[in-house]
């Protein structure tokens, strides 16, 4: 049988997904898209999960970006069909309910970097590349890099990387925006990890509302938005999390949240 190309593992209440197409730099071709959809709908209804790792297999690539070997001969329509599907991988990331973290682990370019821009927050290895190269093949990103990257870089930054189509280092990507950490690679396992298992002991209603009121953010005016954020505060009001937080602080003692 042949190896899946997305691997889950499930550690307490942290689960990591890996894109495991190592040969091929974990280029994300229609099946993997696929695999990657289908296991973040299962990890969005296992209750025991509270928080999502993304990151690639080996130690060469995160996702080296759309399986290029899928383009040749790809029409308009078929390619179109293809980002249009009701769940495309990046809806399907950035719908996540729950929070969802980039683990780059080394090139990380094209939809690979859309993919990354798509999760909630991104650390990085210190060997791992970013890039949008898709100039060099005579397109554009397709998956959010004119939309999802200007927003976390800045108009100047995004028309330099998607002009250029060149790599950047990780060190780069912190200093413009692109990820919010830089770890040697031998670390970034344990570095993800015990970011998520402490964002893992927090309120699961609370995260989730973080995570409308902040995807509502780019979305919405500023009043719109505190309209919204209003009305999430209140609802954490009406959760136990919310009570068993409060309690626990006045009581001297660490919270146990349920999600309810
Ligand atoms: N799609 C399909 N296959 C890919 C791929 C992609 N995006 N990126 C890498 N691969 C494959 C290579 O074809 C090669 O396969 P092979 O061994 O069967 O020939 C294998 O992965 C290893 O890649 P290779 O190019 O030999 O590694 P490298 O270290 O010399 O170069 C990169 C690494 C990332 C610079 C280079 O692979 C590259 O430029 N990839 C394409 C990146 C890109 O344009 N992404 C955006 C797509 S829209």
């Amino acid at each position: 049988m042949a190896e899946p190309t997305v691997l889950t593992n499930i550690e307490g209440r942290v689960a990591t997904l890996t894109i495991n197409r190592p040969d091929k730099l974990n280029a994300l071709n229609i099946p993997t898209r696929a695999a990657i959809v289908e296991a973040l709908d299962d990890l969005e209804h296992n209750a025991e999960v509270r928080v999502v790792i993304l990151t690639g297999a080996g130690e060469k690539a995160f996702i080296a970006g759309a399986d290029i070997a899928e383009f040749e001969g790809r029409t308009g329509v078929a390619q179109y069909r293809v980002m249009s599907v009701p769940n495309s991988v990046f809806e399907a990331a950035e719908r996540f309910p729950k929070p969802l973290i980039a683990a780059i682990n080394g090139f990380c370019l094209g939809g690979g970097c859309e993919l990354a821009m798509a999760c909630d927050f991104r650390i990085a290895a210190d060997t791992a590349k970013l890039g949008q190269p898709e100039i060099n093949l005579g397109i554009l990103p397709g998956g959010g890099g004119t939309q999802r990257l200007p927003r976390l870089v800045g108009l100047g930054a995004a028309y330099k990387m998607l002009y250029t189509g060149e790599m950047i280092s990780a060190a780069e990507a912190l200093r413009i925006g692109l990820v919010e950490e830089v770890v040697p690679l031998a670390e970034l396992r344990n570095r993800v990890q015990a970011i998520a298992e402490s964002i893992a002991t927090k309120s699961p209603v609370a995260l989730r509302l973080i995570k409308e009121g902040l995807r509502a953010s780019i979305r919405t005016s500023l009043d719109e938005g505190m309209r919204l954020e209003r009305i999430l505060f209140g609802l954490a009001f009406s959760s136990e999390d919310k009570e068993e937080g409060v309690k626990a602080f006045l009581a001297k003692r660490k919270p146990e949240f349920q999600g309810r």
